[in-house]
């Protein structure tokens, strides 16, 4: 089954269309516990987890086999949120290694470009029915300083990127919550088939209802859950603003 069939198999068998950003910044030696109990008290909850170097650099894949096989168990796919950016050769590396650790998709950043940057990368994923998401437009503040530069042409990056998402064949994108404009644009550009992540709600200052509102198929949320005295209430608090939201599909 494609990694999109899986997206949206588990977000109907949950009922969410939250992806999980399971982001701790506690002591190295709390985090995996705390990653832990949140992930145990979120998983029915939540469309699927995605996993950043606030884990991944401390602990590696190996030592996060608790968090892999907790999502597995439920069924839950796992991202990687590498923002993968390298020459092909070590692009394979970096998947295989994912895929070899139970990894269902990886993030990626199309400026590397298709030859010996990322093309390979998606046809290796797909093999294995694993999924590529490439940033199209960043949360942060400083997104338009790169995302928003023009090409000779006048066309700004983040369009390129949306057609070379569409173009490579690549499963998803990430769009930020706070740029609806670019959230419709993108859809027009990528179609429906391909997955719309949005995220910087919360801390970044985006709103869930309106960033899923807008278009996207999926809201990233992090610090908001993971932060929270009650992951569990604020995931819940959460999915009830969005349910204010249109529904996809
Ligand atoms: P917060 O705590 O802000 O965490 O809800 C969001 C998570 O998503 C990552 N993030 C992004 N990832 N493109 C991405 O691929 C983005 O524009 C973006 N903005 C935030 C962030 O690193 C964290 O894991």
């Amino acid at each position: 089954m494609k990694f999109r069939e899986r997206m949206l198999r588990s977000a109907k068998k949950n009922d969410s269309r939250v992806v999980l950003a399971l982001d701790f910044s506690d002591p190295y030696d709390a985090r995996l516990a705390r990653a832990e109990r949140v992930l145990s008290a979120t998983k029915g909850a939540v469309a699927a987890v995605k996993v950043n170097h606030h884990l991944l650099l401390p602990y590696g894949l190996s030592g996060i086999r608790g968090v892999i096989d907790a999502c597995k168990g439920e069924g839950l796919p796992l991202i990687a949120d590498l923002k993968l950016n390298d020459i092909e050769s070590t692009n394979l590396n970096v998947v295989d290694s994912l895929l070899a650790f139970g990894f269902d998709a990886v993030i990626a950043n199309p400026f590397v470009g298709r030859e010996e940057g990322l093309g390979k990368v998606i046809e290796r994923m797909h093999i294995d029915g694993g999924g590529v998401i490439l940033l199209v437009y960043m949360s942060h503040r400083g997104a338009g300083e790169g995302y928003g530069l023009s090409d000779e042409k006048g066309v700004p990056l983040y369009r390129t990127f949306a057609a070379r998402a569409r173009d490579w064949g690549a499963d998803g994108v990430v769009v930020s919550a706070k740029t609806l404009d670019k959230i419709a644009e993108t859809r027009r550009i990528v179609g429906k088939d391909c997955l719309i992540f949005s995220p910087g709600i919360g801390p970044q200052g985006g709103d869930a209802a309106s960033g899923a509102g807008g278009g996207a198929d999926f809201v990233i949320v992090g610090r908001s859950v993971t932060e929270s005295p009650d992951p569990a209430k604020a995931l819940r608090d959460l999915r009830g603003r969005m349910a204010q939201a249109p529904a996809f599909e």
